[in-house]
């Protein structure tokens, strides 16, 4: 039984899920949202089996579906977006589960947001240094004034583009994981212990939960001046990445204009801007739903950065759907208030049996 239907015209220029990026702003598509609000049906009754494990007090929840829709100029209208959110009757919300069957996290959390931390208490700077081979002192935003750097930004007059593989600092970084992971290797440990660290005693606060799923292994990124742009604009659910998922981008140098991160700061509002922020500053940001990519970095600065993925656990956004490509004790470690989750340990395993 439908009970109520259609409501808020939005005009915010939107876009088709198909789109590989908003660069063309000359197509302006008209979104419209509308709510239907369904009682007592069977698709209601499947969902709160799911939510509850036993059917539910008939009255007592809600579902809600909410869904975007997309009208382009021809008045060809598609469904981009569609959300199922249960609630109860005093509109607490429950649960939110996209399309995909996976609950985002709540609205702060798909907001950009720049956060500080103490740099004397996790020194990324240093630690990076050190994974690099470089100096104590040196200043990872002039790498590219390297002799081996000079080389590759003298090549790319051929070839605007240099992927990862070809440059120096990404290689040095595989080679101290690889070496890291072989052996007891202090510099690759010693950073992967800050690491460990500054999610235990970081990430954890910042996201107001006890325990947390995160990348096994943060991605380095290494953005050399006139190199071009690596990878090309996109969501992370482009590569079937869950968006219950949440991205750190944390940089070691200071970023801007275009040796930074291109990003819009909540997914369809193409208020696309470089991340701005200096060591010390990490942006909380929604990879997995807003577009983002990079551009020729046309400063005079080498950005360096790290950067990984997280989710909470909460009902809903630790679930089945979340860890079925990226694996817990593969893609993704555990980490609590106390530590790493160790795997095959008790905790461990009922974290495991928590996301069925
Ligand atoms: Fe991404």
């Amino acid at each position: 039984m439908v009970l109520g239907t259609l409501w808020n015209e939005d005009t915010t220029p939107s876009y088709g899920s198909k789109d590989p990026i908003p660069l063309d702003l000359r197509h302006k598509e008209h979104a419209r949202r509308s709510t239907t609000t369904i009682e007592s049906d069977e698709a209601l009754k499947l969902s709160l089996k799911e939510v509850n494990g036993s059917e539910s007090d008939e009255g007592q929840q809600l579902l809600h579906k909410e869904i975007l829709r997309i009208e382009n100029q021809d008045g060809h209208e598609s469904i981009h977006k569609e959300l199922q959110r249960i609630e109860n009757k005093d509109g607490q919300r429950l649960l939110i589960k996209d399309e995909r069957g996976y609950v985002p996290p709540p609205d702060y959390l798909q907001k950009e947001a720049i956060l500080d931390y103490d740099l004397d208490r996790f020194p990324f700077v240093n630690a990076l240094r050190k994974v690099l081979n470089e100096n104590e002192d040196a200043d990872l935003s002039q790498l590219h004034k390297t002799i081996s750097c000079q080389r590759i930004v003298t090549a790319t007059t051929q070839r605007p583009v240099v992927g990862p593989r070809q440059n120096p600092w990404n290689k040095a970084y595989q080679a101290a994981r690889n070496i890291g992971v072989r052996t007891e290797d202090c510099i690759w440990w010693d950073f992967m212990g800050l690491y460990h660290d500054f999610v235990q005693n970081y990430i954890l606060d910042a996201l107001s939960v006890d325990y947390v799923a995160f990348q096994s292994y943060p991605s380095f990124r290494c953005h050399l001046p006139y190199t071009g742009a690596v990878g090309r604009p996109h969501r992370d659910a482009d590569y079937a990445h869950g968006s219950s998922e949440i991205n750190y981008w944390l940089p070691v140098t200071e970023v801007f204009d275009t040796n930074s991160l291109q990003t819009e700061s909540k997914r369809d509002q193409s208020d696309f801007h470089p991340i701005v922020a200096k060591p010390g500053q990490v942006c909380q940001f929604y990879g997995n739903q807003v577009f983002h990519y990079n551009v020729n970095n046309e400063t005079n600065a080498t950005r360096v950065s790290i950067d990984f993925r997280v989710i909470r656990k909460t009902e809903g956004e630790w679930s089945a759907e979340s860890f079925d490509k990226f694996r817990l004790g593969e893609y993704f470690k555990i980490m609590s208030r106390s530590g790493l989750v160790e795997v095959d340990t008790p905790e461990f395993k009922w974290l495991v049996q928590e996301a069925r």
